[in-house]
């Protein structure tokens, strides 16, 4: 159940820390038409923080380009996937603030460009594809990318991937604050707040922003890349590095590192039952959830509900993350299921 005590964040540590103003929040709380007995499913529509730029990761960059600007940075470069929303919001929010971007992007190179890469390239950004690169190796380019471009004078600002860094935190540190002025406001009863865990800012900044809200009330991160196990050491190491730099009056224990499993088939790999299920709620809530994140993540809530491994005694509160342009280069089998229904 949300505690009804008032959340205390009016100068937080990090109040000093730059930002810049980009997404279009608070984003509202929407009840929808899905429940699972008396509880009802609400939906935190971050979805809405903007149009190009939606989704979670503009909340991240209002304070990286923000830390970007106050070291005087002209450039910034990020990586993730071909279809990476992180990739395509970073490189929009750097046209929107007349910085350069370099985006370093691992898969392959489609023949016709689609969904976030048709989006990143119409922003001008630079895109580098690598077809076999994994995370450190994209990591690694991104470093050199950086040293290239200080050769030619440029200053670049390095994002890491997702945006996942103590800096980038911050945005859903706030945003926890949001949701626990919003739930205190509708008196609303929710025991359990789901998110999509993919690169784990999104997650931890929850997290920590819930305790230092003495929200009482899980934070549910379903793991749509590798297991809870996996995820587990590498969030512990990040809320306390993240505690430590802002020097948080707050205590996140082992036990509130709470993980679904929700990769399925792997990472950005969409099964039958998932693209059904998101045609499904479509269908049903008016509300479109993404294959690599969100659809995957309230797939993996419902049936964990269902099959009782979540226990709800209140409301669950979905975190909407965004994502939509991703269904797009899912076009082909998403036809099927419509065309069955
Ligand atoms: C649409 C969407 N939802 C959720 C996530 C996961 O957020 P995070 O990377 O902060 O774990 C991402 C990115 O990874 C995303 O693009």
């Amino acid at each position: 159940m949300s505690s009804m005590s008032k959340p205390n964040l009016n100068n937080p540590p990090w109040a000093s820390a730059p930002r810049v103003a980009l997404a279009r929040i608070p984003t509202p709380i929407e009840s929808c038409k899905y429940q699972w007995g008396p509880y009802q499913l609400l939906i935190k529509r971050d979805d809405l923080t903007d149009c190009p730029i939606s989704g979670n990761k503009i909340r991240k960059l209002e304070y990286l380009v923000g830390d970007a600007l106050a070291q005087n940075c002209d450039t910034l470069i990020t990586c993730g996937g071909v279809q990476s929303n992180h990739a395509r919001a970073t490189a929009i929010v750097a046209r929107r603030m007349g910085l350069g971007c370099v985006l370093v992007l691992s898969g392959e190179t489609p023949d016709v460009l689609d969904g976030n890469l048709l989006l990143s390239k119409m922003s001008g950004a630079e895109v580098r594809i690598y077809p076999d690169a994994n995370g450190d190796q994209r990591a690694e380019r991104m470093h050199r990318v950086a040293d290239e471009l200080r050769e030619q004078g440029r200053r670049p600002y390095v994002i890491t991937s997702g945006g996942s860094d103590e800096v980038g935190v911050l945005g859903y540190i706030n945003a926890a604050a949001e949701i626990a002025e919003q739930l205190l406001e509708d008196r609303t009863r929710v025991s359990a707040i789901v998110v999509a865990v993919g690169s784990g800012g999104t997650y931890a900044g929850l997290l920590i922003g819930a305790k230092l809200c003495a929200m009482d009330v899980k934070i549910i991160g379903a793991t749509v890349d590798g297991t809870p196990e996996s995820w587990r050491p590498k969030l512990r190491e990040y809320i306390d590095r993240s505690v430590n730099r802002w020097q948080l009056n707050v205590q996140v224990g082992d036990d509130d590192i709470d993980l679904i499993p929700a990769a399925g088939r792997g990472y950005a790999l969409s099964s039958g039952d998932e693209l059904k299920f998101i045609t499904g709620f479509a269908g049903t809530t008016g509300v479109y959830l993404d294959p690599v994140y969100t659809g995957k993540t309230l797939f993996a809530f419902d049936r964990a509900v269902k099959d009782g491994s979540v226990k709800l005694d209140g409301d669950a509160l979905f975190v909407h993350t965004g994502g939509v342009f991703g269904l797009f280069p899912q076009r082909e089998r998403l036809n099927q299921f419509i065309s069955q229904l």
